[in-house]
Protein backbone atom coordinates (compact mmCIF):
# COMPACT_ATOMS: atom_id res chain seq x y z
CA UNK A 1 0.00 0.00 0.00
CA UNK A 2 1.56 3.06 -1.01
CA UNK A 3 1.88 5.99 1.63
CA UNK A 4 -0.59 8.40 0.78
CA UNK A 5 -3.51 5.52 1.32
CA UNK A 6 -5.25 5.58 4.24
CA UNK A 7 -6.45 2.71 4.13
CA UNK A 8 -8.53 0.17 2.07
CA UNK A 9 -11.98 0.80 1.22
CA UNK A 10 -12.62 -2.14 -1.31
CA UNK A 11 -10.28 -4.36 -1.67
CA UNK A 12 -9.25 -6.24 -5.26
CA UNK A 13 -10.90 -9.50 -4.54
CA UNK A 14 -14.32 -7.40 -3.59
CA UNK A 15 -14.00 -5.25 -6.61
CA UNK A 16 -13.86 -8.83 -8.99
CA UNK A 17 -17.20 -10.05 -7.16
CA UNK A 18 -19.29 -6.77 -7.46
CA UNK A 19 -18.04 -6.92 -11.38
CA UNK A 20 -19.48 -10.58 -11.67
CA UNK A 21 -22.93 -9.49 -9.58
CA UNK A 22 -23.40 -6.61 -11.79
CA UNK A 23 -22.18 -8.52 -15.45
CA UNK A 24 -24.98 -11.72 -14.41
CA UNK A 25 -28.03 -8.92 -13.35
CA UNK A 26 -27.46 -6.94 -16.90
CA UNK A 27 -27.29 -10.10 -18.74
CA UNK A 28 -30.72 -10.92 -16.75
CA UNK A 29 -32.13 -7.64 -16.89
CA UNK A 30 -31.16 -7.22 -21.13
CA UNK A 31 -32.20 -10.52 -22.55
CA UNK A 32 -33.13 -10.54 -25.78
CA UNK A 33 -31.84 -6.57 -26.35
CA UNK A 34 -28.36 -5.54 -26.90
CA UNK A 35 -27.15 -3.06 -24.43
CA UNK A 36 -24.68 -0.14 -25.53
CA UNK A 37 -22.18 0.88 -22.87
CA UNK A 38 -21.34 3.99 -22.34
CA UNK A 39 -18.08 4.62 -20.16
CA UNK A 40 -17.26 8.15 -18.47
CA UNK A 41 -13.50 8.61 -18.95
CA UNK A 42 -11.20 9.07 -17.42
CA UNK A 43 -12.63 7.69 -14.03
CA UNK A 44 -14.41 4.36 -15.63
CA UNK A 45 -11.80 3.25 -17.41
CA UNK A 46 -11.06 -0.02 -14.98
CA UNK A 47 -14.69 -0.46 -13.73
CA UNK A 48 -15.41 -0.57 -17.45
CA UNK A 49 -13.07 -2.58 -18.84
CA UNK A 50 -13.76 -5.39 -16.17
CA UNK A 51 -17.26 -5.01 -16.77
CA UNK A 52 -17.41 -5.47 -20.47
CA UNK A 53 -14.89 -8.69 -20.09
CA UNK A 54 -17.13 -10.18 -17.31
CA UNK A 55 -20.07 -9.47 -19.42
CA UNK A 56 -20.99 -12.26 -21.86
CA UNK A 57 -23.63 -11.31 -24.30
CA UNK A 58 -22.91 -9.16 -27.19
CA UNK A 59 -23.07 -5.68 -26.76
CA UNK A 60 -21.20 -1.96 -27.63
CA UNK A 61 -19.50 0.29 -25.99
CA UNK A 62 -18.45 4.05 -26.58
CA UNK A 63 -17.00 6.81 -24.23
CA UNK A 64 -17.81 10.65 -23.22
CA UNK A 65 -15.64 12.77 -21.23
CA UNK A 66 -17.39 15.84 -18.92
CA UNK A 67 -15.94 17.34 -16.28
CA UNK A 68 -17.57 18.57 -12.88
CA UNK A 69 -14.55 18.52 -10.50
CA UNK A 70 -11.71 20.99 -11.69
CA UNK A 71 -8.65 19.55 -9.60
CA UNK A 72 -10.00 19.97 -6.08
CA UNK A 73 -12.44 17.15 -4.01
CA UNK A 74 -15.72 19.35 -4.45
CA UNK A 75 -18.40 19.41 -6.96
CA UNK A 76 -18.55 22.39 -8.88
CA UNK A 77 -21.94 22.01 -10.27
CA UNK A 78 -21.43 22.60 -13.56
CA UNK A 79 -20.84 19.83 -15.62
CA UNK A 80 -18.69 20.40 -19.72
CA UNK A 81 -18.78 17.89 -22.29
CA UNK A 82 -15.01 17.60 -22.93
CA UNK A 83 -15.60 14.05 -25.36
CA UNK A 84 -18.85 13.51 -27.24
CA UNK A 85 -20.22 10.25 -28.25
CA UNK A 86 -18.75 8.84 -31.41
CA UNK A 87 -21.48 7.23 -32.86
CA UNK A 88 -25.89 8.20 -32.75
CA UNK A 89 -27.62 6.65 -29.77
CA UNK A 90 -31.01 6.59 -30.94
CA UNK A 91 -33.34 3.42 -30.26
CA UNK A 92 -30.16 2.18 -28.20
CA UNK A 93 -30.83 0.63 -24.38
CA UNK A 94 -27.85 2.65 -22.89
CA UNK A 95 -25.71 1.46 -19.67
CA UNK A 96 -23.67 4.35 -18.58
CA UNK A 97 -21.01 3.03 -16.49
CA UNK A 98 -19.69 5.44 -13.89
CA UNK A 99 -16.85 5.10 -11.26
CA UNK A 100 -18.71 7.06 -8.49
CA UNK A 101 -21.88 8.92 -7.61
CA UNK A 102 -21.16 11.79 -5.47
CA UNK A 103 -23.31 14.82 -5.88
CA UNK A 104 -24.90 13.45 -8.84
CA UNK A 105 -24.62 16.73 -10.41
CA UNK A 106 -22.58 14.65 -13.29
CA UNK A 107 -25.32 11.49 -13.93
CA UNK A 108 -28.33 14.18 -14.20
CA UNK A 109 -26.81 16.28 -16.52
CA UNK A 110 -25.75 12.99 -19.23
CA UNK A 111 -29.01 11.36 -17.99
CA UNK A 112 -31.03 14.49 -19.95
CA UNK A 113 -28.35 14.80 -22.27
CA UNK A 114 -29.02 10.77 -23.31
CA UNK A 115 -33.12 11.31 -23.31
CA UNK A 116 -33.11 14.17 -25.29
CA UNK A 117 -31.16 12.09 -27.95
CA UNK A 118 -33.93 9.75 -28.11
CA UNK A 119 -32.31 6.48 -26.78
CA UNK A 120 -34.92 3.84 -26.12
CA UNK A 121 -33.55 3.52 -22.06
CA UNK A 122 -30.67 4.74 -20.01
CA UNK A 123 -29.57 3.20 -17.12
CA UNK A 124 -26.88 4.02 -14.30
CA UNK A 125 -23.93 1.90 -13.26
CA UNK A 126 -21.55 3.12 -11.07
CA UNK A 127 -18.83 0.79 -9.21
CA UNK A 128 -19.39 3.29 -6.28
CA UNK A 129 -21.84 5.29 -4.64
CA UNK A 130 -22.03 8.19 -1.78
CA UNK A 131 -25.25 8.41 -0.87
CA UNK A 132 -24.72 11.04 2.15
CA UNK A 133 -23.77 13.43 0.05
CA UNK A 134 -26.72 13.82 -3.07
CA UNK A 135 -27.76 17.02 -4.22
CA UNK A 136 -29.66 16.26 -6.78
CA UNK A 137 -32.27 12.93 -7.04
CA UNK A 138 -31.35 10.09 -9.62
CA UNK A 139 -32.27 6.49 -10.00
CA UNK A 140 -28.95 4.35 -10.03
CA UNK A 141 -29.86 0.70 -11.06
CA UNK A 142 -27.04 -1.04 -10.55
CA UNK A 143 -24.40 -0.06 -7.68
CA UNK A 144 -21.29 -1.86 -6.62
CA UNK A 145 -20.88 -0.42 -3.21
CA UNK A 146 -22.07 2.38 -1.45
CA UNK A 147 -19.58 4.08 0.06
CA UNK A 148 -19.04 6.43 3.56
CA UNK A 149 -18.50 10.05 2.70
CA UNK A 150 -14.89 9.61 2.55
CA UNK A 151 -12.03 10.61 -0.46
CA UNK A 152 -11.19 8.00 -2.32
CA UNK A 153 -8.72 7.02 -4.76
CA UNK A 154 -8.02 4.12 -7.04
CA UNK A 155 -9.47 1.76 -9.47
CA UNK A 156 -9.78 4.43 -12.10
CA UNK A 157 -10.41 7.31 -9.40
CA UNK A 158 -7.98 10.25 -8.86
CA UNK A 159 -7.35 12.98 -6.94
CA UNK A 160 -5.57 15.98 -9.48
CA UNK A 161 -5.16 13.20 -12.28
CA UNK A 162 -3.07 10.44 -9.75
CA UNK A 163 -3.75 7.23 -8.10
CA UNK A 164 -5.62 5.94 -11.12
CA UNK A 165 -3.55 3.24 -11.75
CA UNK A 166 -4.23 1.47 -8.10
CA UNK A 167 -5.87 -1.79 -8.11
CA UNK A 168 -7.99 -1.61 -5.47
CA UNK A 169 -10.57 1.70 -3.53
CA UNK A 170 -8.48 3.11 -1.06
CA UNK A 171 -9.28 6.22 1.32
CA UNK A 172 -7.22 9.47 0.38
CA UNK A 173 -4.76 10.65 3.66
CA UNK A 174 -6.04 13.72 4.43
CA UNK A 175 -2.64 15.02 4.59
CA UNK A 176 -2.51 15.03 0.88
CA UNK A 177 -5.47 17.46 0.47
CA UNK A 178 -5.41 19.71 3.72
P1 LIG B 1 -20.89 14.20 -8.93
O1 LIG B 1 -21.22 14.98 -10.18
O2 LIG B 1 -20.76 15.10 -7.73
O3 LIG B 1 -21.81 13.05 -8.68
O4 LIG B 1 -19.43 13.69 -9.09
C1 LIG B 1 -19.10 12.68 -9.92
C2 LIG B 1 -17.63 12.75 -10.25
O5 LIG B 1 -16.86 13.37 -9.21
C3 LIG B 1 -17.06 11.35 -10.38
O6 LIG B 1 -17.13 10.92 -11.71
C4 LIG B 1 -15.64 11.54 -9.92
O7 LIG B 1 -14.83 11.89 -11.01
C5 LIG B 1 -15.66 12.69 -8.97
N1 LIG B 1 -15.61 12.24 -7.57
C6 LIG B 1 -16.61 12.27 -6.64
N2 LIG B 1 -16.22 11.77 -5.47
C7 LIG B 1 -14.95 11.36 -5.65
C8 LIG B 1 -14.00 10.71 -4.78
O8 LIG B 1 -14.23 10.38 -3.60
N3 LIG B 1 -12.79 10.45 -5.34
C9 LIG B 1 -12.47 10.76 -6.64
N4 LIG B 1 -13.33 11.35 -7.47
C10 LIG B 1 -14.56 11.66 -6.98
MG1 LIG C 1 -15.08 11.19 -12.88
Amino acid sequence: MIKDVERVLVSEEEIKEAVQRIARELEKDYEGREIMFVGLLKGSIAFMADLIKEYSKTCTIDFMAVSSYGSGTQSSGRVNIVKDLSVPIDGKDIVIVEDIIDSGNTLSFIKAYFAAKNANSVRICTLLNKPSRRVVDIDVEYIGFDIPDEFVIGYGLDYNEHYRNLPYVGVLDRSVYS
